[in-house]
């Protein structure tokens, strides 16, 4: 009778185990150093060693060479607890047997001295099936154990079991065993069954047991009866149900070309295979994660669980996008899988949850021109400063970041034409509009005359500082369309000036006009067509 690969290969010492070194190591050290405890709690994901771990450990410690940490397997206690059936090891499972009256049975069974061996040792599987008061009678055995006797409870629901029994037990969890680590296991049982396989068809069986043995086994075992001695990579995919990260790779480049009409015909094809549109989502979600670690770590990881080719392969697709990027597709791929869990319509689902990625991609244009606004914004320096350092530092605390200076929309008016009072108000316009917004503001209190191709300020002599006469230059020949000389006049007391009327008192078509034409408005523009200004409001007020 075929007899399955899990079993067929099941460990018979802790040297054939794979993982799980932490339970090996504090094992073997008990046993060598005759520190045995009388309960243990092995916990952990299925088919990842618990029960095959309470075997061995039976045989180290009634092997009749032992006890040790490396049992003969030659000896009737050996043969017979390989086999399961030596009288000295009883294994239960609690699924079928959690009832008060089994557990009676155990508590009298232990009252007596192993037939044959050192220890009776209980192995109950499925531990956390067994009822509160069936825990209850256990618990006064374990309270006072007879020498003999060890219990080994195994279950994939550690909290399950009460804190009465847990206390009074060694408690080990067994981990989901490495990728790298399942595929030397797989590749070697392939080897000894004369399958051939390659890497790839190894790798996608190694995943398809999710760091559980057992799992993958089975996997195998499927492979070798669906498709004999010679197992080929897509044959085995479909077969369980993975997908080619081909497939996957199509829905990252679709994203990083945002190409919407792609992800239609992606999920096209996926029906057309007639493969699962969930898991597909939950695959991808995977990918996602992978991707995301792959550009994190930026170099093959052991935090990823696929073979190196693939690993690399990451690489490269992980370095087309942003960390940020691959975090919110992650995101959304999550949220997508969890909307297909209940949906009714997954294919609409899918094709829209793809669609979002694509237009999430976008959000890296908003991210892109936004970065180069900053660039532009703190570029070249408005004006070169004319005089002191501290004059420097005030302005600089007063605007932080000034704006470049842009040519003014409206033609530049001919100084002959500006008459004499508007001088003040057209400068001042143009300040503002430099950004130069302290340098504008001295302006409420100061007088403007121009004599000949000087322009004279007239200001409060604590005022004075904030006109510089070097800026201030450059941008009054720029708004009077020819150029002007400036000299600053300090006062002691502030010329009689009217006020000026506030900047927001121009026409808010001139404001729109000006924001509009902000090289940064501009690109946003240019980015997402069709996008409008709906409100333009100046931050310095
Ligand atoms: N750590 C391991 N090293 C090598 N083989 C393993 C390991 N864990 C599991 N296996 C393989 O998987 C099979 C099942 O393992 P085992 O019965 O010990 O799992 P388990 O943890 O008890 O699972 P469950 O929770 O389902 O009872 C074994 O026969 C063996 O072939
Ligand atoms: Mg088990
Ligand atoms: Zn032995």
């Amino acid at each position: 009778m075929y007899q399955v690969i899990a079993r067929k290969y099941r460990p018979q010492n802790f040297s054939e185990l794979i993982g799980q070194e932490h339970v090996q190591k504090t094992l073997t050290n008990a046993i060598e150093s005759n520190r045995l405890a009388h309960g243990y709690i092995f916990s952990g994901q299925r088919g990842t060693g618990k029960t095959t771990v309470a075997r061995i450990l039976a045989r180290c410690i009634n092997c009749f060479s032992g006890p040790t940490a490396s049992p003969c397997g030659k000896c009737s206690s050996c043969i017979e607890i390989s086999a399961g059936n030596s009288v000295d090891v009883i294994e239960i499972d609690a699924a079928s047997n959690r009832g008060i009256n089994e557990m009676r049975e155990i508590r009298e069974n232990v009252r007596y001295r192993p037939a044959r061996d050192r220890y009776k040792v209980f192995i109950i599987d499925e531990a956390h099936q067994i009822t509160k008061e069936a825990f209850n009678a256990l618990l006064k055995t374990l309270e006072e154990p007879p020498e003999w006797v060890v219990f080994i409870l195994c279950t994939t629901e550690a909290y399950e079991i009460p804190n009465t029994i847990a206390s009074r037990c060694q408690h080990f969890s067994f981990r989901s065993v490495d990728f790298a680590e399942l595929m030397t296991r797989i590749k070697s049982i392939a080897q000894q069954e004369g399958i051939e396989a390659s890497e790839d068809v190894l790798s996608v069986i190694a995943q398809a047991g999710e760091g559980s043995v057992r799992d993958s086994l089975s996997a195998l075992d499927q492979a070798i009866a669906c498709c004999g001695k010679t197992l080929g990579v897509e044959d085995i995919r479909a077969l369980l149900g993975m997908f080619g990260t081909e497939s996957l790779r199509a829905v990252a480049e679709a994203v990083h070309t945002q190409d919407t009409s792609r992800m239609l015909d992606i999920v096209q094809e996926l029906e057309h295979k007639g493969q699962s549109l969930q898991h597909f989502s939950r695959e991808l979600s995977r990918y996602w994660r992978n991707l995301l670690v792959a550009k994190i770590t930026g170099k093959p990881s052991g935090l990823i669980q696929v073979s190196e080719q693939e690993q690399q392969d990451l690489l490269k697709t992980a370095n087309l996008f942003s960390e940020e990027d691959l975090t919110r597709y992650l995101n959304l791929t999550l949220e997508l899988y969890k909307a297909l869990q209940t949906s009714l319509q997954p294919r609409l689902h899918l094709e829209l949850g793809l669609i979002k990625l694509v237009q999430a991609g976008r959000i890296q244009a908003i991210e892109q021109a936004l970065a180069e606004l900053e660039t532009t914004e703190s570029g070249p320096s408005p004006s070169p400063v004319a005089s002191g350092s501290m004059l420097t530092a005030s302005t600089r605390t007063a605007a932080p970041r000034p704006p470049p200076f842009h040519a003014p929309q409206k033609p530049a008016a001919p100084v002959n034409q500006v008459e004499n009072g508007d001088l003040r108000q057209v400068l001042y316009g143009a300040l503002r509009h430099a950004g130069m917004n302290t340098t504008a503001d001295a302006l409420h209190s100061s007088e403007v005359q121009l004599q000949g191709n000087e322009l004279v300020i007239k200001a409060p002599k604590v005022m004075t500082l904030a006109l510089r006469e070097g800026a201030v230059q450059r941008i009054a020949s720029e708004a009077f369309g020819k150029p002007v000389r400036v000299r600053v006049e300090g006062c002691e007391n502030a010329p009689s000036v009217e006020s000026l009327p506030p900047e927001n008192a121009k026409t808010e078509d001139e404001v729109r006009e000006r924001a509009l034409s902000h090289p940064g408005v501009k690109r946003f523009q240019e980015l997402f067509p069709g996008a409008q200004v709906r409100t333009v409001r100046n931050l310095n007020e």
